[in-house]
Parts: C-alpha cells; structure tokens; sequence
C-alpha cells in the first residue's frame, strides 16, 4: 500500500459518525482494541487530531465519534436544553469545575462547557466518569441529558453530574471549530 493510500484509510477510518448513537459506538469501541493491536502505526496516529464534519447535525441531536479509542458525544442543543442548562444553580452541583481544558479553571456554568457562546454546540468524552461506561443520550436521565446505567449516573442537559455515583461532569475535550462546520478533536 502506499503512503498516500495509507492515509486515505486513516482518513475514512477516523472520519467516520454514527447517527444511531449508543449502538454504533458500542460496535466501535469492540472493534477498536484489535484494530490497535494489529496495526501500532494506526494507534500512533490516533493520537493526533481528527476532523469531524458536523454540517449534517441537525439541532435536537448528536453524533458520536471514536477518538483515542473513546466515543465522544457532540451534540447540537435546542433553546430549551441550554435554557436548562443555564437555569441550575451552581451551588447545587457535585463537581463545580467545566472540566474543559479549552477554558481550564473555569467553573461549571453552562457557557464554560459549549464550544460556542450561543451554547449550542456541547462536545464531551461520552465516558462515565464513575467507572467508564458509555452514557445513554438524547434527554436521558431524570435531568433530561445523559444518563449511565451501569450504576444509576444522571448528567444534566450541560453533561455535568447531578445524580447517583459519578463524581465528575462528563469531561470536554480539547476541541475547536476550524470552520462553520468543521470540529477538530485534540
Ligand atoms: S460507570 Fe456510569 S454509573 Fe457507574
């Protein structure tokens, strides 16, 4: 294979989004792990940086990619899911930090968790901060956001922890929009 066409399959291999959600990452996370083990110069060049087109994400719902081997939930909140977010007050929350290193050592309000100021755009490690499961989406959970089955974690509308064992807000990872439409993850 050549270099060029080496990369044209890293390319579609980490470009790639699921529109259904839960079960797509479960079938990427399976697969993941081999994919590793068999090609270390694939893993390297996972550490770098992925382009994620989200031109086709529709307000009201979220992708998932996989990026180091995790999903990563961005999604494209409606009015009334930032209005909720934007509404809790701080003091009532279990971890106070954004646990955003785009805007490290802010705390948790919702405006220190989007990508964007409007708010609409959240994009966070869809990882359980308990034990690591993958948190069910789409307006889970007794705070309308995510919700982790394992063992009974509700994130709220900003995926920040409000209920049950987890003791951090789903965590954001470095990201930024390099255009309109066009998230870079790392
Ligand atoms: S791993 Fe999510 S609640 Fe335990």
């Amino acid at each position: 294979m050549s270099h060029a066409e080496d990369n044209e399959g890293t390319r579609r291999d980490f470009l790639y989004y699921a529109t259904a959600g839960a079960g797509a990452v479960t079938a990427g996370a399976a697969i993941w792990p081999l994919v590793n083990q068999m090609n270390p110069s694939a893993d390297v060049k996972a550490l770098s940086s992925i382009l994620v087109d989200v031109s086709g994400v529709e307000v009201g719902t979220q992708i998932s990619v996989m990026f180091l081997g995790k999903p990563v939930f961005i999604r494209r909140r409606t009015q009334e899911e930032i209005d909720a977010a934007r509404a809790v007050e701080l003091s009532g929350l279990i971890d106070t930090s954004s646990e955003n290193p785009n805007k490290p050592g802010t705390d948790a309000a919702d405006e220190n968790r989007t990508m964007d100021e409007a708010g609409e755009w959240l994009v966070m490690m869809g990882v359980c901060t308990h034990l690591g499961c993958v948190p069910l989406g789409d307006g889970s959970g007794d705070f309308n956001g995510w919700f982790c089955p394992c063992h009974g974690s509700h994130y709220d509308t900003a995926g920040r922890m409000r209920k049950g064992p987890a003791p951090q807000n789903l965590h954001v990872p470095v990201a930024e929009f390099t255009d309109a439409t066009t998230i870079k993850l790392g």
